[in-house]
């Protein structure tokens, strides 16, 4: 029986407005035939302390793992402070590779995206979240990138990415990350 590819989109804002939770939205909304998409925040996890992990590991945590190690592949969408990833966003990543060495990224297909309110777009947050995926040794896909800047003239008060221009790179970018998750790694 045919099974839909089911894909994670990890969105690293707490905020309840966040332009980057309307871009993981408008994922799903824009999602390709044969895909299931789940969205995921990072705000239920507690902050990393080694202490915690080595009394009593969270289960938001291991709930965390869980739906990575489940997915077909994962798309991460980052917002930008400071021209790098959120705390909350680097936070659940790192709660993501403990116990040390139990991590669920090695081998992952994995997408990076980002909406900025500014010129720029999260190219540098994403470069950061990249790096740390290379790290991982996930199946990481570099081009096409995705950056949505000047957030204002594309997503709406009320989360609605309406920008049709960007509506179109979004689905060209959905269609080479689903052949990124069929492509075995070399
Ligand atoms: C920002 N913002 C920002 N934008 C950017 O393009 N590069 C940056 O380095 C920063 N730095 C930064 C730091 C801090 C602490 C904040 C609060 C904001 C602006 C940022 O893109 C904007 O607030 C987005 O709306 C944040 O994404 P969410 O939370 O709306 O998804």
């Amino acid at each position: 029986m045919y099974t839909p590819m089911n894909i994670l989109v990890i969105y690293g804002s707490l905020r309840e407005k966040s332009i980057n939770k309307a871009l993981a939205q408008a994922i799903a909304e824009h999602k390709l035939d044969g895909m299931d998409v789940e969205l995921c925040g990072v705000g239920d996890l507690p902050l990393y302390d080694q202490d915690i992990e080595q009394s009593a590991f969270p289960p938001e945590a291991l709930e965390f793992k869980r739906k990575i190690a489940e997915a077909e592949g994962v798309i991460i969408v980052t917002p930008e402070y400071n021209r790098s990833m959120p705390g909350s966003l680097k936070n659940a990543i790192d709660w993501s590779s403990r116990p040390s060495g139990q991590h669920p990224w090695g081998g992952k297909p994995v997408g990076v995206m980002g909406a900025s309110s500014g010129a720029r777009g999260t190219i540098v947050a994403q470069y950061d979240l990249k790096r740390i995926m290379n790290y991982f040794g996930a199946h990481l896909m570099g081009n096409p990138e995705f950056h949505l800047d000047n957030s204002d003239e594309k997503i709406t008060d009320d989360g609605v990415l309406q920008d049709e221009k960007t509506i179109a790179h979004l689905k060209k970018y959905l269609e080479s990350f689903k052949s990124h998750v069929e492509k075995p790694i070399k």
